[in-house]
């Protein structure tokens, strides 16, 4: 437990915020797919990333740790093996609470010439893996959801003739996609996924620059597309992993909320199909600046960000929905803490995907935005949040889901009285030093 109280000053300074975790799990299992080494910088080192790590050395991937000899930056490097040199595992693949690694690796093992089981935690095996079961089976695969429930352990029977399909996903998920599209790395014929809304399209760009034929269209609605021509080995590359935005966002936040604050977040990943955040906050009358802006493979800027008086529109109301929930969907808990504070109403609308989450966020962030004394509503798909109301001090039950341990964290800087985070360890399923980098800001001693 960690017990956390209002803040008595600004925040000033600079932070960096460590990797992104979706590019980070995707280095690894490109780079074990890959012939040749691959070498990742800036790589996040968490619980979930580490349970991607231990599934492929399990498979026979050999990775390695190092620092640079000259100025010491941490490296990764991933000896892949090419698209057939994985083995199979002698016992069961724990992915730990991590569902990118569960549904990305299901895809890569649907082709495999052997049989895997593969789980996670207790909430990883209450996320619903049908949505993989479903077209990973269409393209040939033979995937049991071993106590018939849809969810994890779930053996996966592989299938080394696969065959490539055109696959209209109900939800817009990157997971999904992600794992469609590694099944059709070894599928005879083009994959294609269509989704309602783009989903992060990280994996696109990652296998693209492992030499791998692939694209994106998005049409005038919004929709998305992901097309994979297979055929081409992917070859080992450098990958340099900028911080993650849904990281950064907690600090973005704590700038938003604490009166007089300035701080400067180096280096984060603005991936358009990521950053529906800072929009929505600059709309929100934030005032967040972007400098030093690098349009590289994954582009990435510094964020300045300061104290700000949030509004609604000019109806007093605020509403997000539609194709801006996938942009965003990470970070709507801190979005709902933010909007906690405005003197306006927010509606979260088109999220029912918040449901599946680490812990139904439509849920934790009702029940304990209320112990703090929000106005707050659930709705099938979202909340309506009735802000203005002063937040106090609460016991929070982050239901062990991390983003929820740090919303909250973040609220308790505004919070009059004490909070207190029962389950505080979950933060290390992406950011194992938030707290120490919290409290750094805090007292100003980062
Ligand atoms: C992720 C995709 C998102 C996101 C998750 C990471 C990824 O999930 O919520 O934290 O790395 O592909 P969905 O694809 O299920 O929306």
């Amino acid at each position: 437990m960690i017990t956390l109280e209002k803040a008595s000053k600004p925040l000033n300074g600079q932070i960096f915020v460590p990797g992104d975790k979706s590019i980070s799990h995707r280095s690894i299992m490109f780079g074990a797919l890959a012939e040749g080494s691959s070498e990742i910088t800036g790589f996040l080192n968490s619980a979930d990333c580490q349970s991607t790590i231990d599934c492929f050395r399990k498979m026979g991937i050999v990775i390695e740790h190092a620092m640079r000899p000259m100025n010491g930056v941490p490296i990764i490097t991933v000896h892949g093996k090419g698209l057939h040199g994985l083995k199979q595992p002698t016992s069961t693949l724990f992915t730990g609470n991590s569902g990118t690694t569960t549904r990305l690796m299901s895809g890569i093992l649907a082709a495999q010439p052997f049989e895997t089981t593969i789980t996670g935690d207790a909430s990883i095996e209450k996320r619903p893996m049908d949505r993989i079961i479903t077209p990973l089976t269409q393209m040939g695969a033979d995937i049991q959801s071993m106590y018939g429930n849809g969810c994890c352990p779930l053996r996966i029977k592989g299938n080394p003739n696969l065959r490539g399909i055109t696959y209209r996903s109900p939800v817009a998920s990157a997971q999904v996609k992600s794992s469609i599209l590694l099944a059709g790395l070894y599928a005879e014929g083009d994959t294609v996924v269509h989704e309602p809304a783009m989903s992060r399209n990280h994996t696109e760009k990652m296998l693209h620059a492992f030499g791998v034929d692939i694209y994106n269209e998005l049409d005038v609605n919004g929709a998305g597309t992901a097309v994979l021509h297979p055929g081409v080995p992917l070859r080992g590359i450098k990958i340099n992993i900028p911080g993650d935005i849904s990281s950064a966002a907690y600090f973005i936040a704590a700038a938003i909320l604490v009166p007089g604050s300035q701080l400067i977040i180096r280096n984060v990943g603005i991936n358009r199909t990521r950053a529906g955040f800072i929009a929505v906050m600059q709309q929100m009358g934030a005032d967040i600046e972007l400098i030093n802006v690098d349009e590289s493979m994954e582009p990435k800027a510094d964020i300045i960000v300061r104290h700000s008086q949030l509004h609604g529109n000019n109806n007093g109301k605020f509403e997000i929905a539609g194709r801006r929930i996938p942009t965003l969907i990470d970070e709507l808990p801190i979005i709902a803490v933010l909007a906690a504070t405005g003197d306006f109403e927010t509606i979260i609308k088109d999220a029912a995907e918040l449901k599946v989450k680490e812990s139904n966020r439509i849920d934790t962030v009702v029940e304990n935005l209320k112990a703090m004394g929000c106005d707050i509503e659930s709705t099938d798909d979202g909340m309506i949040i009735h802000g203005g109301r002063p937040l106090k001090g609460a016991d929070i039950d982050a239901h062990m889901d991390h983003r929820i341990a740090m919303s909250f964290a973040v609220a308790s800087l505004v919070a009059e009285g004490t909070t207190r985070i029962i389950d505080d360890q979950c933060v290390g399923i992406s950011y194992p030093t938030f707290f120490k980098d919290l409290f750094g800001l805090v007292n100003g001693t980062n």
